[in-house]
């Protein structure tokens, strides 16, 4: 992996527990709500996409929110099974 300032940030690539979770560095991947469901909510392969691109070996992505109830869908293609 090219990183242009490694040295400066070599804290960032060294492992960590978590919890249970044993990382290979200490880059991780905030929740963020990317709208790429369609119009049902089911997630499409664009989603799959979205987080290939973004997975590295031994890393964290904390994956966007799941809507639960039509009352908490907050915008058009957010992933969801509201009942
Ligand atoms: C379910 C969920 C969805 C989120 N979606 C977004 C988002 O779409 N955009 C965003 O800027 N932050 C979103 N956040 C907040 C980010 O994860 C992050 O906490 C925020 O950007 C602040 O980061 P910072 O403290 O590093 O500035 C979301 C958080 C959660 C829990």
């Amino acid at each position: 992996m090219y990183f242009p300032h490694y040295e400066k940030c070599a804290a960032l690539f060294q492992p960590i527990t978590v919890g249970r979770m044993h990382l290979k560095h200490r880059i991780v991947l905030a929740p963020l709500t990317r709208v790429r469901a369609d119009e049902d909510l089911c997630p499409t392969d664009t989603v799959v996409e979205y987080y290939k691109q973004r997975a590295s070996p031994g890393g964290l992505l904390i994956t966007e929110a799941t809507e639960i109830s039509p009352q908490t869908i907050s915008s058009r293609n957010v992933p969801g099974a509201p009942s």
